[in-house]
């Protein structure tokens, strides 16, 4: 394998990981952000989120000095290949994605690239964007000579990235024109930066960048839909008596429907599945074609039902909510994470406030982050067993291993009244209820 010198614009989840996970390639890689106090820190090997083997392989990458970080763009201009990492967030006047960083990033970018006089020179675009984002960037790149822009999605799911972005189940490279003999150099160019990752042969996939944009925003869409497909079965089993993990159990065991992502609770949160699915929504409208995936709207609008079904659920345990002591299992936006961008778990404990409630969040990585958000709103205590202690109501909506394995007999005597709300349906009706819990669930009746 040959050694690229390497950049990767944007270091924060996504671009932080693929700037590590490209060192251990054995890359010459050198990562860029504007946020000066992250970059610091990742100079100091210190990780910003919670990831398995993140820090182990941020630590190689700078001992080995393969790994470096900078605030400015003058320090890229001799790398050869440079990634976009930045983020794409919710616009805050509507659904749409916001591709302010990009554009400023790409622009920036621009000035320091003619320094490499017409040498070839690849842009590789990593960002969940709207299909036709690629091409408008690639314009901006266009006065370059020897510039080439490919969109090449990630698919990484937090908890995995590492190991989602160095053995991925597919690579998709978007070009601007496939006929192209321009195109053909640049995708040889990702191949030999990705050539490792190519010795497990993953599938490649070569199309248009318009493809490759809506892969990546179609995948996120299907994802969110089928969870939100059993939470929407939850509520026909929750009037009907059925219980929705036996109906998901069984239908999952259909290979063309597969068991993944059919678990029912209180719906998808994080940085990508709500936002990503808004943006497909308003870049279809913005084309016209609204109504084809005016089918997402419902998927949105159930997930956000099921946070309202725990509020309810709280209401018919204890009445009127004020001044009641409520405990919120997790803060996280999913188990062995410390994100809670657009968790479900702190969205509930907000409404849980609102109605009036004493609310205790607890969760073992996320409560450093939900602080900002949940200041003034509840009692953030780490300890599981004080964070029990004294609660009329428990509600489990992040499935951490620790909350799954909760022992009834043991919490019962730590709480004040053994009611607890399953917004992940992870706990055993039967030996919580034998226990003398009072126990409600999100998709199974009483
Ligand atoms: C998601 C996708 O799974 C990745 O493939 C994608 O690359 C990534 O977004 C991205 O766009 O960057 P991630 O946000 O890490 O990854 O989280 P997921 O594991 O997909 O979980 C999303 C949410 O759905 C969580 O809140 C989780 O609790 C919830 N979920 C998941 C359910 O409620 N039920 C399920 O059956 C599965």
């Amino acid at each position: 394998m040959t050694t690229t010198t390497l950049s990767v614009i944007g270091v924060g989840y996504l671009g932080a990981v693929h700037a590590a996970s490209m060192a251990e390639l054995g890359h010459e890689v050198i990562g860029l952000d504007i946020d000066a106090e992250r970059v610091a820190a990742l100079q100091a090997g210190i990780p910003p989120f919670h990831e398995p083997g993140f820090a182990d392989i941020l630590a190689r990458g700078l001992a080995t000095g393969r790994l470096r970080f900078t605030t400015d763009y003058a320090d890229l201009a001799g790398a050869e290949v440079h990634f976009l990492g930045l983020g794409t967030p919710q616009r805050a006047d509507g659904f749409g994605a916001d591709l302010s960083h990009l554009e400023t990033a790409v622009d920036a970018l621009a000035e320091v690239l003619p320094s490499r006089s017409g040498a070839p020179t690849l842009v590789v675009g990593k960002s969940t964007v709207p299909a036709g984002t690629a091409r408008l960037l690639g314009e901006r790149l266009a006065h370059l000579e020897g510039v080439q822009l490919v969109w090449n999605p990630e698919f990484l799911r937090e908890g995995f990235a590492v190991q989602d972005t160095l053995d991925p189940d597919r690579l998709v490279y978007g070009v601007h024109d496939r006929e192209d003999a321009a195109a053909e150099q640049a995708i040889a160019m990702l191949d030999g930066v990705y050539a490792r990752i190519l010795e497990n042969q993953p599938p490649r996939l070569v199309m248009g960048y318009e493809a490759a944009e809506l892969v990546k925003t179609s995948a996120n869409a299907f994802l969110a839909t089928k969870i939100s497909f059993i939470n929407a079965v939850s509520e026909m089993c929750e009037v009907t008596g059925a219980d929705v993990t036996d109906v998901a159990r069984a239908v999952g065991m259909d290979d063309r429907i597969g068991a993944k992502f059919l678990r029912a609770g209180v719906g998808f949160g994080g940085g990508c599945l709500p936002k990503d699915l808004r943006a497909f929504i308003a870049s279809a409208e913005e084309h016209g074609v609204g109504e084809a995936l005016g089918f997402l709207r419902e998927v949105d609008a159930i997930n956000d039902r099921r946070r309202g079904r725990v509020v309810e659920l709280a209401r018919e345990l204890l009445g009127d909510l004020h001044g009641r002591r409520v405990t919120v299992l997790g803060a996280a936006f999913k188990p062995d994470s410390d994100d809670v961008r657009d968790s479900p778990a702190l969205d509930v404990a907000t409404r849980l406030r609102a109605a009036g409630a004493e609310v205790t969040v607890t969760d073992p990585e996320g409560l450093e982050n939900a602080r900002p958000r949940m200041d003034g709103l509840a009692e953030l205590e780490p300890d599981l067993d004080t964070a029990l202690q004294g609660a009329e109501l428990t509600v489990l909506l992040t499935e951490w291993s620790q909350y799954r394995e909760l022992d009834p007999a043991r919490a019962g005597a730590l709480v004040t009244a053994p009611r607890m709300i399953d917004g992940r349906n992870v706990l055993d009706p039967q030996q919580w209820r034998a226990a003398g819990w009072t126990l409600r669930s999100l998709g199974r009746a009483d």
